[in-house]
């Protein structure tokens, strides 16, 4: 089966068997089916880049549903099955008054795989709201609870990208959000320059989710009409002497201080200053408005997008001294 509408880069590949999955009883029927080959763990599709057909076992996670856990006066817990949407979740937190994940609005992909990069976005990430969430290990079909600190999150990390990558598929995920006195996140300039636009002095969740929207919306594609997975490279991280050469260089560079010892530079800024920004090369290209995004604008293959990947990360180390690696799981 043709697996184009299932990554958001929109890449043709095949998969040679395909399973959806919409309970954790299915789940653990596909894992004990004879005589198949290995298997690939699909969620939304939003953070992949696929270089050619697979030949694997493909078990598509579509369990749905939310639940609440628990709740009193100021906050409620919910169960979040692994295959809801994620800014459908959103959606339905804001329609409740839910305070947490307004920053998170739009992001792409499934509930299930938001821990595994720890998403984030606009000052938070998925961890600011995380309880803990449940996995059926793949080897022993067991479900596993792991707390928050059993995921050691970190920037676009997780134990689930590390240590536990290949051994786990996530099955549902707890939060915990606020019902009132919700922590409202507007430090980060674009949505505080957004709410002064809109005439908004004291925003609600819903404002900050309205701001959060319109900010993606003008920078970033959305994969319904230009095939993408979001930011490619993650943001670079450089210790103290590198960073002072770089910044010494490029005074004019924007960055942010993560520690005492750690800076981080936008990639996207490297990427631009590289001469990339909203270039073709045939169907696989550079986002006009954000150049962290790659695109595809139509046929291209996951090779031509790797390729192209490639090259900017070496014409980035050739003009920075800076290695910037990709966010995207490329599958090979
Ligand atoms: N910039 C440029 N040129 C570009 C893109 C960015 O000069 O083409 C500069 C901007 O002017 C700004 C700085 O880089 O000074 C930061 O840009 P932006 O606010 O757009 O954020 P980002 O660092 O490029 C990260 C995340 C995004 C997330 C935004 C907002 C990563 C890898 N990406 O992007 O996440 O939405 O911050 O919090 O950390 C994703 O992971 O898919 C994603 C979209």
């Amino acid at each position: 089966i043709s697996l184009k509408k299932y990554n958001t880069f929109g890449i043709e590949a095949k998969a040679k068997y395909f399973c959806e999955i919409k309970s954790v009883s299915d789940l653990r029927a596909a894992l004990t089916l004879d005589g198949y080959p290995d298997l690939f763990i699909l969620g939304g599709g939003s953070n992949m880049l696929i270089t050619q057909d697979l030949n694997y076992l493909v078990l598509y996670i579509n369990i749905k549903g939310i639940t609440t856990v628990w709740e009193d006066e100021d906050h409620i817990c919910i169960a979040v099955n692994a295959g809801e949407n994620w800014h459908g979740l959103v959606l339905w937190t804001l329609k409740h008054n839910y305070g947490g994940l307004e920053n998170l609005s739009l992001i792409p992909g499934n509930s299930g795989t938001a821990p595994i990069q720890n998403i984030g976005a606009y000052g938070v990430e998925l961890k600011d709201t995380f309880v803990s969430c449940k996995a059926i290990e793949i080897a022993t079909q067991k479900l596993h609870q792991f707390s928050k600190d059993d995921c050691k999150f970190g920037y676009r990390e997780s134990f689930f990208k590390n240590e536990g990558k290949g051994k786990y598929i996530i099955t549902s995920i707890q939060l915990k959000l606020t019902k009132r006195n919700h922590r409202k996140h507007m430090d980060y300039g674009a949505i505080a320059s957004e709410l002064d636009k809109q005439g908004i002095i004291d925003p609600s969740i819903q404002d900050i989710s309205n701001a959060v929207v319109a900010i993606r919306q003008s920078k970033l594609p959305n994969p319904e009409e230009l095939g993408n997975s979001g930011s490619f490279f993650k943001n670079p991280v450089l210790n103290t002497k590198d960073f002072q050469s770089f910044i010494s260089n490029h005074p004019e560079a924007p960055f942010y201080k993560v520690s005492e010892t750690e800076f981080k530079v936008p990639a996207g800024w490297l990427i631009e200053k590289s001469g990339f920004k909203g270039k073709r090369y045939g169907d696989a290209g550079i986002h006009k408005n954000q150049a962290l995004v790659l695109v595809n604008y139509g046929n291209a293959t996951g090779t031509e997008i790797m390729v192209m990947a490639e090259h900017i990360m070496a014409t980035v180390y050739k003009n920075f001294k800076i290695v910037i690696n990709p966010e995207v799981n490329i599958i090979k």
